[in-house]
């Protein structure tokens, strides 16, 4: 993935300092921009669906949305066959659609659904509404008998497995926000049983994000089986899908290699056990697929020396990657031009926090004002959680084509934009 070639950083094939030298005139020629931006291969794009596609054959994904929604990468996914959409607001949905998801390769999940998302979802048609209360099923049931359609919907079960990853971001536990309990699956089948306006399409569970372990998936497909089992028989059809979530670990401490960290071939002999031909298998892959595809590009302002170690000011914050921050994320800080001094370094961004920092004490290369920084694994749940905090807009998109042409996939947001909808 990354490399260094006589000090040059290179990735996925690529030279990384005449690449954002290029893409740096760009943006400089056409919108009087200079300061961080996010970069995007469309090779690796390719790539990583090619990986799951032939990783688990047979079965369909339903890209996550929510970690990487550009409407251009959205668009590249949507051209791919055995690719759908995975949506959680009214926001994806409408994304999703624009970016050439047809409403039959949608599914809505989202613990909070409103009465006007669900309305939305009901006229498109889309696949299924991946249900996570009792509530929510009686939403739907009631607006779509109002409309007169069926409501397809799938069940977001919570199988109580236990996962090895962040505390915040694992989702099967019983405890957790998320899913229908035990006691709601029978409840849920005898509310879909009686009635007419809602058809039971899918059974599905999310168990968690960085998972690189496939022994908790096999424990969830076992678990969905018996579940399936017990659906088929209440309501007399077999469900038309069973989903497993999705979560595919990338680890982002490993710089050499395809990031590949799963073994694929495991869960598609399981599954295709388990399920044989009795139902569609569905995933969810949100970073698996986007975490590798992109960098944060960034330069080095300041420096300041300190007792031990070197503050290095850097022009991206945690408005535009807040992962370091939320979750004590690790990111590899690569710097595109390598001296062969080694120095220690804290990484931090402009934005008035003592908790905009990317890396403490982090061991690199001597770095100098300037000096271009590529931030790397930065794909998913990069741009997508940015936020304009301090009054800072959001950087641009660019994608490097296979072709090798740089293109603008988003314009960097002015400051006119940003105070648009302020009045005074
Ligand atoms: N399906 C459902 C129902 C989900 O909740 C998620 C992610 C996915 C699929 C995709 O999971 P992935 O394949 O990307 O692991 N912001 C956090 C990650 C939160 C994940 C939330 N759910 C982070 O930056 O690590």
């Amino acid at each position: 993935m990354f490399s260094y070639h006589n000090n040059q950083l290179n990735w996925h094939g690529r030279d990384v300092a005449p690449l954002l030298q290029r893409m740096a005139k760009e943006l400089a020629e056409k919108h009087h921009y200079t300061g961080p931006f996010w970069v995007y291969q469309e090779a690796l794009l390719s790539e990583r669906l090619r990986l799951l596609e032939e990783g688990l054959p047979g079965c369909k994904f339903y890209f996550s949305v929510k970690s990487q929604s550009n409407l251009s990468l959205l668009s590249l996914i949507a051209a791919h066959e055995r690719f759908g959409a995975d949506v959680v607001s009214g926001g994806e949905l409408y994304r999703a659609l624009k970016a050439g998801f047809t409403p039959q390769k949608i599914v809505f999940a989202g613990v909070g659904k409103s009465e006007a998302e669900i309305a939305v979802g009901l006229d498109l048609g889309i696949r299924s509404f991946h249900v996570e209360s009792i509530a929510e099923l009686r939403d739907i049931a009631r607006i779509a008998a109002e409309k007169g359609v069926t409501g397809a919907v799938s069940f977001r079960l919570n199988p109580d497995v236990e996962v090895d990853t962040h505390r915040h971001i694992t989702t099967g536990k019983e405890e957790n926000k998320f899913g229908l309990s035990e006691a709601d699956f029978a409840q849920a089948l005898q509310i879909v049983k009686a009635s007419p306006s809602l058809k039971l399409v899918g059974l599905q569970a999310h168990i968690g994000s960085q998972i690189f372990d496939v022994a908790p998936y096999l424990k969830t497909a076992e678990y969905l089986k018996q579940k399936f089992t017990i659906a088929s028989d209440a309501l007399g059809a077999k469900p038309e899908y069973v989903s497993l979530g999705g979560g595919f670990g990338v680890d982002y401490q490993q710089l050499e290699g395809n990031a590949v960290n799963f073994d694929f071939a495991a869960l598609a002999k399981a599954v295709h056990g388990l399920f044989a031909n009795e139902t569609e298998m569905h995933f969810e892959p949100g970073r698996f697929i986007s975490a590798p595809l992109g960098i944060l590009a960034s330069q080095v302002r300041h420096l300041k020396e300190r007792t031990g170690k070197t503050i290095a000011i850097i022009d991206a914050a945690m408005n535009d990657l807040i992962r370091p921050m939320l979750y004590e994320a690790y990111h590899p800080i690569l710097p595109v031009t390598r001296r062969s001094e080694i120095k220690k370094y804290d990484i931090v961004g402009p934005v008035c926090e003592s908790t905009d920092t990317f890396a403490h004490g982090r061991e690199m290369s001597a770095l100098a004002e300037k000096d271009w920084l590529a931030i790397g694994f930065a794909g998913a749940y990069g741009s997508v959680m940015s936020s304009t905090f301090n009054s800072r807009p959001l950087i641009p998109e660019l994608l490097l084509t296979e072709k090798g042409d740089i293109r603008i996939i988003r314009k960097p947001q002015t400051l006119e934009q940003l105070l648009a909808n302020e009045l005074m």
